[in-house]
């Protein structure tokens, strides 16, 4: 493969870091919603894999791996506590040592502004359903530019847009817990022109940095050929592939398709379809399987369903997520379709799968598997010419996988929760040899 594709790895830092009130850190809205039990199990990530503070032992494992990227993200609420206003020395502090680590270590460290960690303070101002957002955002990420800009040369504004406002802001089953398309609509506004917002600060200020946000993306499919289902995939398609990538490329909404969302209009201020407009330099599309829909009447604004992929007798990851390599390849193919799109990196993509440890090792072979046609589906993409310039696995380590709490099992890398012990699974040790070309 070409000697300038990017490979690497992608962490996040409510799932990793831990030390969830440790010098100076504020609350954010992940904190408050695992207190109130809300995850598998009561889960939280009050220590998670302890990374706030064991960050030097797992940078030289990513660095015995022979992975040359490193993919993190930066919480909002350790570096400005109240999301607004002071800035915790502490926090910056904390993600200098961290990139100095990186960099130390011969390792990029590539920054996500904004995981999903929002911090508590704002949501009680309303969070993303609250406009002024756009403006705390924006000097968040200013803040963020002007204290690790000179070592850190690859930013992502945000991860996975639709997956914070859907999950958090329309189902309720992720951080804050909000339900409903009055909370969502406003908020998929929001983070839109945050989004756009923050990339435009980021380009201001660090004009050599390579800029872009991630998208989640997943292969849509409809259940048979019937005109009723072909409309209802198109719709699906709308909301989880297209609407947060749309309006940035000055398409505005896919209110065609989806009909539903004339309605964020309402939010709409003078300026906005030009605020919403954003030039990225590249686009992180994060694809973990395909989804197959149908038409139905009962599903508001949608009117369709996912079939589940448990009733497709096809081979399932332990998050019940159908194993699916060409989904990937469509993906790309999807994505190289806009013209305003010039760079594509694969940000994340991975599985769980139930680990055991035998004798001290993990053998997951179905992980290998799926990381290994996986990429065999990014390269037969690259073969025929479509841009994609990297691919980072999720993730390094096994963490805390959001509402699934410590269920899942997703990293190159084995944790024991009781004494925070790595051990290196085949998958990672495969990796890293291959990467390492021995
Ligand atoms: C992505 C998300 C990650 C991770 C992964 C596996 O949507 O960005 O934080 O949880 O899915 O579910």
């Amino acid at each position: 493969m070409d000697p300038d594709f990017k490979w690497g790895v992608s962490t996040a830092a409510y799932q990793i870091e831990g030390g969830h009130d440790a010098h100076g850190k504020g609350l954010s809205i992940w904190d408050v919603f695992t207190a109130k039990g809300s995850c598998h199990e009561r889960h939280h990530g009050n220590t998670a894999c302890d990374f706030y503070n064991r960050y030097k032992d797992d940078v030289a494992l990513i660095n015995e791996l022979n992975i040359p990227n490193f993919r993190f993200s930066l919480s909002w609420s350790r570096i400005i506590p109240n999301g607004i206003g002071e800035v915790n020395p502490e926090g910056i502090a904390y993600y200098n040592r961290l990139i100095d680590e990186c960099l130390a270590n011969g390792i990029e460290p590539w920054i996500t502004l904004y995981h999903w960690d929002l911090p508590h303070e704002l949501e009680l101002k309303g969070g993303w359903a609250n406009r002024e957002i756009v403006d705390w955002f924006a000097e968040y990420v200013r803040v963020c530019a002007e204290a690790f800009g000179d070592r850190v040369k690859y930013w992502m504004v945000m991860n996975e847009p639709m997956v914070f406002t859907g999950a958090g802001y329309f189902m309720g089953i992720h951080a804050p817990g909000r339900r409903g398309l009055g909370n969502f609509l406003p908020a998929v506004h929001h983070a839109v022109l945050a989004m756009a917002e923050g990339g435009r600060v980021l380009k201001a200020l660090l004009p050599e940095a390579e800029v872009g946000t991630t998208f989640s993306g997943s292969y849509i499919q409809p259940k048979t050929d019937s005109p009723k289902d072909i409309i209802a995939a198109q719709r699906v398609d709308a909301l989880l592939n297209r609407l947060f990538i749309e309006p940035l490329l000055g398409f505005g909404y896919p209110e065609a398709d989806l009909p539903v969302l004339k309605k964020i209009r309402k939010h709409f201020k003078e300026g906005d379809e030009a605020k919403m407009v954003f030039t990225f330099d590249f686009i992180g599309i994060q694809n973990y399987t395909r989804e197959v829909v149908k038409h139905s009447v009962i599903t508001p604004y949608v009117n369709a369903v996912l079939v589940d992929a448990k009733k497709r007798q096809v081979p399932l990851t332990a998050m019940g997520w159908e194993v699916y390599p060409p989904a990937i390849y469509q993906m790309i193919k999807k994505f190289n379709e806009y013209d305003g799109i010039t760079k594509i990196y694969i940000t994340e993509n991975g599985a769980a799968f139930p680990d055991t440890m035998v004798d001290g090792k993990v053998i997951d072979t179905e992980r290998m598997a799926y990381i290994q046609n996986h990429l065999k589906q990014v390269k037969k993409a690259k073969d025929e010419g479509l841009e994609v310039s990297g691919y980072f696995v999720w993730t390094l380590t096994d963490n805390f996988e959001w509402n699934e709490g410590y269920r899942p099992k997703f990293g190159l890398i084995h944790v024991d929760f009781e004494t925070q012990q790595r051990t290196v699974k085949a998958s990672g040790k495969w990796y890293g040899k291959f990467l390492g070309g021995d």
